[in-house]
């Protein structure tokens, strides 16, 4: 029998996700299952093609299946300012020749979580197919050994409004039914990817030195989000928060530093739509508060990553575009 990991991929696949895609496909650690295509950072027909188009580019047999074309009760509102209107920062890829699974994407994830005992599961948009599946077979929650989430900001500012992360903001109920739902959820935040933990001129020119299609693909691909990372935050350097989530995923060491939390999505303000809020002091159950947290103490805590071995996840990066 085979040693490694099986992993489910759902994506939202942009500049940023095909670069973990890349990492997972290249990794002899794990063995990618599915991807599963939801409607984010672009609408889902061309977050699709993007996934095709990385599949084929990394030679991988992995099936790709189409699913939410939009989140589960709002209107989607895409990031294409950030990643170019492909989503891969509009140089013109000739789209694959690999075709996408007729079968939905939210059936598939049931169908693989079921067959796959234990398998991990890694999310990098908006949790709109991971909420539907769940809606679907509640079940399947406890055949899931671990839940990476890319997403929100823990205790800080957001990218998308001073509270809010993109992938969580975009579909909050989508994230409130994850996050209620018993998965044994890591989540990384999008602060995590800033800093320190971009990739700087050094780093680009080390990884184009490679000389292969990889890491070709992962810089220019991102050539609109490293402008847009740099008008939003006024920090240099290309930002990939997906990626981050996937070394973490493979190297769960590289996460130097957690703790576990009940954490409670906003769904009904506007000005904190999508918040994730972490109660890091453990004051949740307080009289003052229960009622209010009630339905989120019943449910497991999340492990939120605060902490990342930046020179770890740069080798990690690295490692993969070889
Ligand atoms: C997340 O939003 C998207 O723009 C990226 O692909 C990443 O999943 C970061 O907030
Ligand atoms: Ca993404």
């Amino acid at each position: 029998m085979s040693s490694q990991r099986r992993v489910l991929i759902d994506t939202d696949t942009a500049s940023d996700d095909a670069v973990a895609l890349i990492m997972a496909l290249r990794s002899a650690e794990v063995d990618v299952k599915a991807i599963t295509v939801a409607a984010g950072n672009v609408p889902v027909d061309q977050a699709t093609s993007n996934a095709l188009y990385t599949t084929e580019l990394c030679g991988s047999n992995v099936p790709v299946f189409r699913g939410a074309a939009k989140p589960l009760l709002r209107t989607l509102q895409i990031a294409d300012w950030f990643h170019g209107k492909d989503g891969l920062g509009d140089h013109g890829y000739a789209p694959a020749s690999y075709k996408v699974e007729q079968e939905h994407a939210v059936s598939a994830i049931g169908r693989t979580i079921a067959a796959n005992p234990g398998i991990e599961i890694i999310t990098l948009g908006p949790l709109t197919n991971l909420a539907a599946a769940i809606l679907q077979q509640p079940g399947i929650v406890d055949s899931v050994s671990r839940c990476v989430v890319m997403g929100g900001a823990p205790c800080c500012e957001g990218n998308v409004t001073p509270a809010a992360e993109f992938n969580i903001w975009v579909d909050p109920e989508a994230a409130h039914i994850v996050f209620q739902s018993g998965l044994p959820i890591e989540m990384v935040g999008w602060q995590l990817s800033r800093g320190a933990a971009a990739i700087n001129h050094g780093d680009v020119a080390r990884m184009l030195n490679l000389d292969t299609p990889f890491a070709e693909f992962a810089i220019r691909c991102n050539s609109s989000a490293e402008q847009a990372f740099y008008e939003q935050t006024g920090e240099k350097g290309i930002c990939l928060p997906d990626p981050i989530a996937m070394a973490v995923l493979l190297q769960p060491k590289l996460c130097l530093e957690s703790s576990e939390h009940h954490v409670k999505i906003e769904t009904t303000s506007e000005l904190t739509r999508g918040m994730t809020v972490v109660d890091r002091l453990g004051v949740a159950p307080d009289q003052r508060n229960r009622h209010i947290w009630s339905s989120s103490l019943a449910s497991r805590k999340v492990r939120v990553c605060w902490r990342l071995d930046v020179a770890g996840w740069k080798a990690a990066l690295m490692t993969a575009l070889r």
